[in-house]
């Protein structure tokens, strides 16, 4: 396909969701938010009581999402889950699934059909590694870990949750060590990826070098 793709990966709370959704906003481009994926096939896991070690179980519940995307908002079924997958425990949950390779290959052609005319910007961990690795442009956004925990704490404040940043920066942690050393898809930057540091950098300045990168390879 030579329908453009910009991948933007990196840990979590990196800010690369917000970048994503700004470059895809002034592009005009489809969004594919893939973590997303891996947190709806969790939260759906968690309460059907689906064993979280067996990973074919895993698999057809990955491969049998009711997902629907409407304008920013995520379904499942009929039921609005965009809150709801944010939450710490579906995220950590999200992160243990997401390192079975049968999960991984069950979400893997529901991610390539959102690559559509006139373009699409991706964010997750393998975007520009295993999923996209013909993309445009390849971004690793990264953060300090202490930059991404103050990031994540004011997102769950702002959305009504709890919050402790100690708990976070813990969790951060662990969850950074599983995304980087499993086996499969670990988080690297991809061959070619620019490299962009948003610990001292607004998400505006971060959008604004992906749209100059993009502009000019
Ligand atoms: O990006 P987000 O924090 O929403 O992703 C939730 C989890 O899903 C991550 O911790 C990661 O383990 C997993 N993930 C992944 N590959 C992706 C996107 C997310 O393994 N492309």
């Amino acid at each position: 396909s030579n329908i453009p793709v910009i991948t933007i990966d990196g840990p979590t709370a990196s800010g690369k969701g917000t970048v994503a959704h700004k470059v895809a906003d002034r592009l005009g481009f489809h969004l594919l938010d893939s973590g997303a994926l891996y947190r709806l096939t969790a939260l759906s896991a968690l309460r059907r009581g689906t064993d979280l070690r067996d990973e074919h179980a895993l698999a057809k519940v990955a491969e049998h999402l009711p997902v629907r995307f409407n304008g920013g908002h995520i379904y499942l079924g009929t039921e609005e889950v965009s809150n709801a997958i944010r939450q710490e425990e579906v995220g950590n949950t999200a992160s243990k699934i997401a390192a079975l390779p049968a999960v991984r290959q069950a979400l893997y052609g529901l991610q390539l059909s959102f690559r559509e005319t006139p373009g699409l910007v991706a964010d997750g961990r393998d975007m520009g590694t295993v999923i996209f690795p013909g993309a445009q442009l390849k971004v690793f956004l990264t953060a300090s870990v202490e930059a991404r925990a103050q990031r994540r704490y004011k997102q769950l404040i702002d959305k009504g949750f709890s919050a402790n940043m100690d708990d976070l920066l813990a969790d951060l942690q662990a969850r950074d060590a599983r995304d980087t050393q499993r086996a499969v898809a670990p988080l690297v930057p991809a061959e070619g990826a620019h490299i962009l540091d948003t610990s001292q950098m607004t998400a505006d300045d971060a959008v604004e070098q992906v749209l100059a990168w993009y502009a000019h390879p």
